[in-house]
């Protein structure tokens, strides 16, 4: 059989390495094991749309991850959400005509996952959905135009929680749903200890934070960056928490979205203080260390809040809602969307938090999961 896996972002490539690993590993298997079913060989490939094309948004992963170089390169970098969609979905195609795979794997909700649902399912080809069901229920994100869109076009989901799986019963979706976790623990866990043994990591987590007690920043959400007022009112609360909290340092590793915002709108040079320290966005075993040893994590990101949940450090999330709520209900994360004084006050609250809750997303075997549920149905 042959499978196609399609990605294109940052956390496209960090979530599916733990999948793409197992494929690798039973590509070379010479002969399958029995739990699998009389399947022949597997095969397959890896197609890139390069929706992230900067190294340290790009390359720096397939490095530090040890994944292998994918086999089509679509360059289609960024665009208006049309523009960039319509590259994707015509290179896609392309290829899956040529290569003609039994199934693809497509992991999220960004344009490339929504390109590669589309493209696949008009060739009739089955579509599997990584990380399936999840609803912010906010119609103005287009990552929930993603989700929803691709999770109809999917033949198998792979849900995350019980919370996932029923909001997909809740839309008439009823077969071929699966729970499974989510391969973000995957790739924590299997990286966390590489990171920790890592001295040149470790001497540059502490160069950053002067070996001081730091908060960790990370912010790209369009919702947030798009909005001059939103983006005004976070920056104006992390410059008062840099003189509130002025023993913690706050480190910021920017994503190009937000660097290129904040200088349309004025904002960049606000942020100039000792005690905030912006940088470049950095590989994923710095992040997961700076994430380890933040006394606390501030976000809009999905993989963020995850990982927080994950590593036991408190979260407070800068949206007015997220398609994550497992963090929340275990006691992990808070919602205070963009407003300066909900921010400050979230931090005191979630301070006293000692980060002994549950992680509600599964062992970290979900990636060999996944892909031995796929190899049998298909
Ligand atoms: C995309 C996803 C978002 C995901 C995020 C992960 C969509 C609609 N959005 O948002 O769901 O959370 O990736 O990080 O798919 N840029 C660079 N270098 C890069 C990539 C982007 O400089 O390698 C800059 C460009 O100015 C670009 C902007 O960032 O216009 C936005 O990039 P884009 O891929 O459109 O969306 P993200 O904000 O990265
Ligand atoms: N990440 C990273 N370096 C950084 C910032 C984030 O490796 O400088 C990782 C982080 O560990 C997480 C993923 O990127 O796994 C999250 O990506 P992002 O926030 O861009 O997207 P989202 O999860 O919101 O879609």
């Amino acid at each position: 059989m042959k499978i196609g896996v399609i990605l294109g972002t940052r956390p496209e490539i960090i979530k599916l390495s733990s999948i793409i690993r197992e494929l690798e590993r039973l590509k070379n298997y010479k002969e399958l094991n029995s739990i699998y079913k009389d399947i022949g060989s597997i095969n397959y490939f890896i197609i890139h749309t390069n929706q992230h094309y900067s190294e340290n948004m790009d390359k720096i992963f397939f490095k530090e991850l040890n994944l292998p170089i994918p086999n089509y390169n679509l360059n289609v970098g960024s665009g208006s959400h049309g523009k960039q969609t319509a590259k994707m979905l015509e290179g896609i195609e392309e290829v899956l005509i040529k290569e003609k795979p039994d199934v693809v794997i497509v992991q999220g909700d960004t344009n490339t996952v929504l390109a590669g649902a589309l493209a696949a399912s008009k060739l009739k080809i089955k579509v599997a959905h990584v990380e399936a069901g999840l609803r912010s229920f906010d119609k103005n994100m287009p990552e929930e135009i993603n989700r929803v869109l691709t999770d109809h076009l999917s033949d198998y989901l792979f849900a995350p929680t019980d919370i996932a799986k029923e909001n997909l019963l809740n839309e008439g979706i009823k077969e071929k749903i699966f729970v499974v976790g989510n391969t973000i623990v995957d790739a924590t866990l299997q990286n966390i200890g590489i990171a920790e043994r890592r001295e040149d990591i470790k001497k540059f987590v502490k160069l950053l934070s002067n070996g001081d007690e730091y908060f960790l920043l990370t912010l790209h959400r369009a919702e947030n960056t798009d909005n001059r007022e939103r983006l005004k009112s976070i920056v104006e609360a992390i410059v008062e928490i840099s003189t509130k909290y002025d023993k913690n340092k706050i480190i910021f590793p920017i994503h190009p979205r937000t660097k290129k915002r904040l200088k349309e709108y004025n904002l960049f040079d606000k942020l100039k203080n000792e005690n905030i320290k912006i940088i470049k966005p950095v590989g994923y075993l710095e992040f997961l260390m700076l994430e380890k040893n933040a006394k606390l994590i501030l976000t809009d990101s999905g993989g963020v809040q995850e990982e927080a949940c994950i590593l036991k450090v408190p979260c407070i999330t800068l949206r007015d809602n997220t398609e994550r709520p497992e963090t929340i209900n275990v006691g992990c994360n808070i919602l205070v969307g963009a407003n300066k004084e909900k921010i400050i006050n979230g931090i005191e609250s979630m301070l006293k938090n000692a980060g002994n809750w549950e992680n509600p997303f599964g062992d970290g075997k979900t990636g060999k999961t996944i892909v031995k549920i796929l190899v049998n149905q298909i």
